[in-house]
C-alpha cells in the first residue's frame, strides 16, 4: 500500500529533521573538541552517527512503501558553543522537539488508519524516550560540574565511555 500524500510529506520532513540533528550534533562536537572536552565530543560524534541511522531507516521505510524522498536543504547551524552546559541544554530542547514531531506523525498515521506506519514509528517513540533521558543526564552532569574543573574532567571522561 502506498503512503498517503500527507503522511509521505511528514515522513520526508522527518528525514530532513534527522539529518539536521546530525549536523547540529557534529557542530557541537566540533566546539567541544575546541574546548578540549574530548569525552563529550566523542559522545556527540556517536550521536551524529545515530542521527544518520535514524534518517536512513526512515528513507528505507519510505522506499519500501513506494514513496519518493525529496532531499531538501539541511538547516545550517548558526551558533558556536563556549560551554558544555549550553550544548546539553540545547540538545535536550532539540530532542523534545524531535519527540513532538514523531508523536505528531504517529497521530497522523493513526488518523489515516495506516497501521504499518504506526508500527514503524513505535521504534522512534521508544528511541526518543532514551534520547531525552540521555540529554537530561548530560544537563544534570554538566550542571554539577559547572563550578568545579575536577568534576568537569571526570564527567567528560565518563562520557567518553559511551
Ligand atoms: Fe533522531
Ligand atoms: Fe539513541
Amino acid at each position: 500500500m502506498k503512503l498517503s500524500e500527507k503522511l509521505l510529506k511528514a515522513l520526508v520532513a522527518q528525514v530532513n529533521m534527522e539529518f539536521a540533528s546530525g549536523y547540529l550534533y557534529r557542530s557541537m562536537s566540533h566546539d567541544m573538541k575546541n574546548l578540549a572536552l574530548n569525552g563529550y565530543a566523542k559522545w556527540l560524534d556517536k550521536q551524529y552517527e545515530e542521527e544518520r541511522t535514524h534518517a536512513l531507516k526512515l528513507i528505507g521505510y519510505i522506499e519500501d512503501r513506494d514513496g519518493v524522498v525529496d532531499f531538501t536543504d539541511i538547516a545550517g547551524v548558526k551558533k558556536h558553543y563556549s560551554n558544555p552546559l549550553d550544548v546539553a541544554k540545547d540538545s535536550l530542547a532539540h530532542e523534545e522537539a524531535v519527540s513532538a514531531s514523531i508523536r505528531s506523525i504517529f497521530k497522523l498515521a493513526r488518523e489515516e488508519g495506516d497501521l504499518e506506519t504506526e508500527v514503524f514509528l513505535q521504534w522512534y517513540l521508544t528511541e526518543q524516550v532514551e534520547e531525552e533521558v540521555n540529554a537530561r543526564d548530560n544537563v544534570a552532569g554538566f550542571e554539577k560540574a559547572k563550578d568545579c574543573d575536577g568534576l568537569l574532567y571526570m564527567f567528560d571522561a565518563h562520557l567518553a565511555d559511551r
